[in-house]
């Protein structure tokens, strides 16, 4: 299979993992003879720095040209720490999603056995846990009309969902949820927000086009909460934009780490695969991220995009292996961690790529 894959490594710690998910798509490449054409963007604070815009059009035109994008994050301290500056890398991000129409956001809540005292969760709570996440990605508070009144005293967001985007969102969920446990937990604020409203309405609807998926709404509030106190009650969750950015970040904790969470935004065209967790500077540069976050997004590229199931599993296969040998990183280390199997970016990458390599790994 030929494909061309552009590599948007981002900002922080985002060029050194993608340096791994890359470096498996190659080596996946090798071992199942296809062949993947890498080219690589700017993007983010990167792009800012280079080119005085987030997202260049050069970006956009390679983005809209490739099969699928390993994206890995955007963001820097200078802008956090200064709201009024008004070029900012996550608008590149945005916009990407944006003119990409990539309208939903896969967040499988995966869980390694080996990971269950990594959590801060007991163990007993976790076991089990499978949950896959549906974030809303172009609409909500997130694409809504902003203001700031003249006296700078007044601000708004606007929050707003159109049918059309609740609708097909759903039926991406609904589509994953028959081929899982098939329940469906939509959650929202409709006892507040009338987006909200629309948005329960509209699941309501779609829902009995799937009488075989047991449907459930829930508040945001209360689904934070139980997401914490019981995660195994869960199958499919499906949420708009702000709360799944929430939700999602909580639920990583399920999993140990956000170290260890991929997504997959997909919609109208090219998928864009990157690790849920943000450019991390505290710790670029120091090979201390975590890269199983860009490996496993990888293999989501290789289901989701290419259709390619069983180097998906082989991908999924090494990581685990790599767990079961012990082998952690710094956010995935607990107290029984040997503290010689505590690697740094580097080696946990080229274990992965080891075991991938030397096919120790296969379904
Ligand atoms: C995410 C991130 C982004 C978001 C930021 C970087 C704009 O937190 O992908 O979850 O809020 O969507
Ligand atoms: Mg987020």
């Amino acid at each position: 299979m030929n494909k061309n894959i552009l590599v948007i490594p981002g900002d922080g710690i985002g060029p050194e993992v993608t340096a791994w998910g890359k470096a498996v798509l190659a080596q996946i490449a090798t071992n199942f003879g296809h062949e993947f054409t890498f080219d690589e963007a700017l993007m983010g604070h990167a792009a800012i720095e280079a080119t005085g815009s987030p997202l260049p059009d050069e970006t956009l035109d390679k983005a809209k040209k490739s099969d699928a994008i390993l994206f890995g994050a955007v963001g820097h301290a200078l802008y956090d720490n200064d709201p009024s500056l008004k070029v900012r890398p996550e608008q590149g991000l945005l916009k990407i999603r944006k003119e990409l129409g990539l309208y939903a956001n896969l967040r499988p809540i995966l869980l390694f056995d080996e990971l269950l005292n990594a959590s801060s969760i007991k163990a007993n709570i976790l076991k089990g846990t499978d949950i896959l996440f549906f974030r809303e990605l172009t609409g909500d508070v997130y694409f809504g009309e902003k203001t700031r009144s003249e006296d700078r005293n007044t601000a708004s967001d606007l929050m707003i969902y159109h049918r059309y985007e609740v609708e097909r969102i759903a039926h991406k969920a609904y589509e994953a949820a028959m081929k899982r446990n098939k329940r469906l937990c939509s959650v929202d604020k409709a006892n507040v927000l009338e987006s909200s409203r629309l948005w329960r309405e509209t699941i309501q609807e779609i829902s009995k086009q799937y009488p075989e998926v047991e449907t459930e709404h829930m508040f945001i509030d209360n689904a934070a909460m139980q997401l914490i106190k019981d995660p195994k009650r869960f199958d499919v969750v499906l949420t708009a934009n702000l709360f799944g950015d929430i939700l999602t970040d909580e639920a990583s904790q399920i999993a140990g780490s956000m170290g260890m969470l991929a997504s997959a935004s997909v919609g109208d065209g090219t998928g864009f695969f990157e690790p849920i967790h943000g450019s991390a500077h505290d710790i670029a540069g120091k090979n201390l991220a975590n890269p199983l976050a860009s490996i496993l997004s990888v293999a989501l590229m290789l289901d989701i995009s290419f259709g390619l199931k069983e180097e998906a599993k082989v991908v999924l296969n090494a990581v685990d292996h790599v767990l079961k040998e012990g082998y952690r990183t710094n956010d995935i280390a607990d107290g029984s961690t040997n503290p010689y199997h505590v690697l740094g970016t580097q080696e946990m990458g080229k274990l992965v790529l080891k075991f991938i390599a030397e096919k120790a790994v296969t379904i």
